[in-house]
């Protein structure tokens, strides 16, 4: 999960797809970093761990992190929340199969449409809207992937 500072919206993305894939007993290693550096070693913004707590999902452990290179050869998804993170991720590929791996992450939940999860870092209001996108976007990715991974 990428988005540009790792503290609002690709924390709660975490957060929501390692609960939905412990609730089905999937056995998914989930992560998130940035594209960017500035929030390095920081925890994910109060908005976020209140809109997560809200719906019951504890990311207070989680720290921020800069995306690297060697993260497109680790994971088989890497999920885009925009299409600035989209691009700067794809500037970090070396070949097609890390390119492969990059999508945006609503595509999964409204295929074609390259939707942006919006950046709620200068929006109060904005965190719940961004809870509930990333939610049906989760809905959609185990919907689709454990199926995948039982070879349906
Ligand atoms: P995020 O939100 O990319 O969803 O973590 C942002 C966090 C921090 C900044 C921008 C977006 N910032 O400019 O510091």
């Amino acid at each position: 999960m990428v988005c540009l500072g790792n503290i609002c919206r690709s924390p709660l993305a975490e957060g929501i797809l390692d609960h939905k894939a412990r609730q089905q007993g999937l056995p998914w290693r989930v992560d998130s970093a940035g594209t960017g550096s500035w929030h390095i070693g920081q925890g994910p913004d109060p908005r976020s761990v209140a809109t997560a707590k809200a719906h019951g999902i504890d990311i207070t452990g989680q720290r921020a992190r800069q995306l690297k290179r060697v993260d497109l050869e680790k994971f088989d998804l890497v999920l885009a929340m925009d299409g600035q993170n989209y691009r700067d991720i794809l500037s970090l590929s070396e070949d097609e199969d890390d390119r492969n791996k990059v999508h945006m992450i609503m595509e999964f939940a409204y295929p074609g449409k390259r939707e942006s999860v919006p950046d709620p870092y200068w929006d109060d209001n904005g965190f719940e809207r961004v809870f509930e996108m990333l939610d049906s976007a989760c809905d959609a990715i185990v919907n689709k992937l454990s199926k995948a991974d039982q070879g349906g």
